[in-house]
């Protein structure tokens, strides 16, 4: 089969296109054809070594797919393929069949490749904390795979939707999918306007994907007793932060790990992405679709910051 194979852990650039052997499927274990393949950080993260697995080289990346199994079209949910066994930039991926849920009804197959592992992250990072009422919900990396998730499930959730975004372009496409302000996180007032917004409220919970500089400001924003859902560090670690912020407001800080999700749980989780979904009529971005061969480029778009998600057209 044709597949993207990476030689030695330390960059996306030593990812190549080659020929591996076809798959054969375990105990419990389906063999899929991918037809479409989405993108993750964390798939260069695991190319050049800051991420926990180390798989057997060549190793194939890919976590996100869909594609035939038997003749019907399956995504993934969420497993092991592409972290520490070979993923889905590949003509064929063997999977656990209880990581699979057939094609959501009204998603096309380019949505099914890319967006059920961001959604089960974004519902786990709204979830968590137990329920939430008419909430103001902050979104950094608002634009992103997770963060447009985010927008799509916090508005369908009854939440005010906060979104940081460094694009004008991209923020208003983001109030047109659900949320009520936009605003640059490049703008040292940030935190001041959403005041303004809530008529002088804070929020209540934030979703972060960025980390780094931004992670103390999205401290700042929080109400009383508010709450941060750590899911991402796109801006790396975060240079000083004084935990006295935390103890004034009484804050919680979380961990997301979308890989922490057991099969049925995860089959449990995505229905109920689906029923919030179904409430809105919203379905997922994709940001842009890529030939096989131009993978590379695809990478180079998805490190760009995309608008929803960056797919790879497998077969
Ligand atoms: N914990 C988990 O289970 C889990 C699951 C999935 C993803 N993640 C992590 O979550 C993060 C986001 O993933 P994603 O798929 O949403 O990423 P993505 O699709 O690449 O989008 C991230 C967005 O963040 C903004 N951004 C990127 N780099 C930035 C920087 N240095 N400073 C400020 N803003 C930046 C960009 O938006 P603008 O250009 O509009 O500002 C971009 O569109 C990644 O670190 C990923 O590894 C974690």
């Amino acid at each position: 089969m044709r597949a993207w194979l990476l030689d030695r852990i330390g960059s996306i650039q030593h990812l190549r296109l080659g020929e591996a052997p076809d798959p054969v499927p375990g105990e419990g274990e389906v063999l899929m054809r991918v037809e479409y393949a989405g993108l993750n950080p964390a798939d260069r993260y695991l190319a050049e070594g800051l991420y926990p697995a180390k798989p057997a080289l060549p190793h194939i990346l890919g976590r996100d797919g869909c594609g035939l199994v038997d003749g019907q079209r399956m995504v993934i949910l969420r497993g092991e393929a592409g972290v520490t066994r070979p993923g889905t930039f590949a003509g064929l991926a063997a999977v656990p069949a209880d990581c699979l849920a057939p094609a959501p009804e009204g998603w096309t197959a380019e949505q099914c490749g890319g967006a059920p592992l961001v959604y089960l992250t974004a519902y786990q990072a709204l979830t968590m904390w137990g329920e939430l009422k008419d909430a103001a919900v902050l979104v950094t990396g608002a634009s992103g795979g997770v963060g447009t998730a985010c927008v799509h499930l916090a508005r369908a959730l009854g939440h005010q939707v906060i979104a940081l975004s460094r694009s004008a372009e991209k923020g208003r496409r983001l109030r047109e999918e659900g949320a009520g302000l936009v605003l640059d996180p490049s703008e040292r007032g940030w935190p001041g306007r959403i005041r303004e917004f809530l008529g002088g409220r804070k929020v209540d919970l934030a979703v972060d994907t960025i980390g780094g500089e931004l992670f103390p400001r999205v401290i700042e924003s929080l109400a009383d007793q508010g709450r941060v859902s750590c899911v991402g560090r796109l801006a790396g670690p975060v240079p000083s932060f004084n935990t006295a912020t935390l103890f004034f407001k009484r804050l919680r800080i979380g961990g997301v790990s979308v890989g922490a999700y057991r099969p049925p749980e995860a089959r449990a989780d995505f229905a109920q992405v689906l029923r919030l979904l179904g409430n809105t009529g919203k379905t997922p971005l994709v940001d842009s679709v890529w030939e096989f061969p131009r993978l590379p480029e695809a990478f180079a778009r998805l490190a760009q910051g995309p608008l929803g998600k960056v797919v790879l057209k497998v077969s």
